[in-house]
């Protein structure tokens, strides 16, 4: 049996996919943590905020299926406890009395990430050498030495306004890596901007979808996935099947479940690029996503490009001038795939994720219903969404 203990837990996600991700919540029917104020009014866990992230409360199954079935999702931290703390002393005693056993091993590995904001305890390296010393002394009757790796089990340390916030990571590798995409075109989109650019284009999942520039194919990979409801962390590991409190069970039933729901079908979706190597590389990650008969990626420039059904959707990232195609005049090819749009595609909803606004007036394409901020590789970006 799993614990029916209440954790609580953050999912983080890129800026501006908040939206996105409370919508997929949702349909997993999680409890979002409400915000805890101290005596002076403060927010004392800031990362309940909704920027990059939200914090949710519930059994660790939940943890499992955050894991699993998030698509705009890109790590998972358990919140292990938070108190007060202005003094390394304090920090150190109190930090030992958390349920590290829950989580480590006695002589674990372990990797601290600290942030200070706001607080007397400033200096991140020597937070880290008091945490790292608490967790030794958690575990001292073992007498097993606990050391720090870059490969160990991740700790997040977060110190706000005095407030101390310990976390520890329950994904591993960041959730957009879903193990497919192992050959990369210029410029490609994490999977998880890609799932969360096609949620926010509001595309149904039934009508065709295009992608006229799709790189390594990570738009119409996704969209399969979307449509045939296979969760985007089905073929790969997690960092907590590493914790002492890991129910294999539990997680084959949620894993059993996941696949039962995946549908067989999908509608036409298709991948272009003028680039041979870009559509190479779009079939080799498409075969490793199980997705090589449900998509049609075809090496054609975008000035050829037909419309293959009556409506559908385009959701695409054209190059747009810092990585791709740099100091290349871009306009000409924004307003000849403007054009295109407008004679062959009348009845499609556009999707397009650009940094350059004069690009996309360059489209000529009617006012944008929707516009949404995001960051792509730290570029600030912005996916406009028309229906024409
Ligand atoms: C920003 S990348 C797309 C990245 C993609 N979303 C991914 O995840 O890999 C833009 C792509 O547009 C392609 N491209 C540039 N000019 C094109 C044109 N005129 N017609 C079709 N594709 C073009 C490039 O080869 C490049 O692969």
């Amino acid at each position: 049996m799993i614990s029916s203990e209440n954790l609580h837990f953050y999912v983080s996600c890129p800026p501006g996919l908040e939206p996105m991700l409370a919508a997929e919540y949702k349909t997993l029917g999680f409890v979002r943590v409400k915000l805890k104020k101290d005596e002076d009014n403060q927010i004392i866990h800031t990362i309940g905020e909704d920027t990059g992230g939200m914090e949710f409360e519930g059994p660790l199954e939940h943890v499992y299926l955050a894991n699993l079935h998030l698509r705009t999702a890109s790590r998972v931290t358990v919140r292990l406890g938070d108190f007060k703390a202005i003094t390394f002393a304090e920090l150190r005693k109190k930090a030992s009395k958390l349920d590290w056993g829950k989580y480590l091993l006695p002589g674990q590995k372990v990797s601290i990430q600290v942030t200070c904001h706001k607080s007397r305890l400033y200096h991140s390296d020597a937070v880290a050498e008091r945490v790292l010393g608490s967790i030794g002394d958690h575990f001292s009757a073992s007498g097993k030495k606990t050391e720090q790796s870059a490969e160990g089990q991740l700790i997040l340390v977060r110190l706000v306004n005095d407030n101390c916030t310990v976390s520890v990571d329950s994904s591993g590798e960041l959730l957009y890596k879903r193990g497919y995409r192992q050959a990369v075109a210029k410029a490609p989109l994490r999977e998880n901007l890609a799932a969360g650019m096609i949620m926010a284009s509001g595309w149904d999942r039934v009508s065709p979808l295009i992608d006229p520039f799709c790189g390594s194919g990570t738009i119409p990979i996704e969209a399969a996935m979307m449509a045939q409801q296979i969760a985007p962390g089905i073929n790969r590991s997690f960092r907590f099947s590493t914790w002492p409190t890991y129910n294999k069970a539990v997680w084959n039933e949620i894993l059993d479940q996941a696949k039962k729901q995946i549908l067989k079908e999908s509608p036409p979706l298709f991948g272009y690029d003028r680039d041979a190597g870009a559509i190479e590389m779009s079939k080799a990650n498409a075969a490793r996503a199980g997705q090589k008969d449900h998509i049609q990626f075809i090496c054609q420039a975008v000035s050829l490009l037909e419309s293959p059904a009556p409506a559908g959707w385009i959701v695409t990232n054209p190059p747009y001038g810092i990585r791709v195609s740099e100091n290349k005049d871009l306009r000409d090819l924004y307003a000849r795939f403007g054009s295109i749009v407008k004679q062959h595609f009348s009845a499609w909803h556009v999707s397009v994720l650009c940094n350059d606004d004069q690009l996309i007036t360059n489209m000529g394409l009617q006012k944008p219903q929707k516009t949404i901020r995001l960051m792509n590789g730290g570029i600030s970006v912005k996916q406009v969404i028309c229906f024409l």
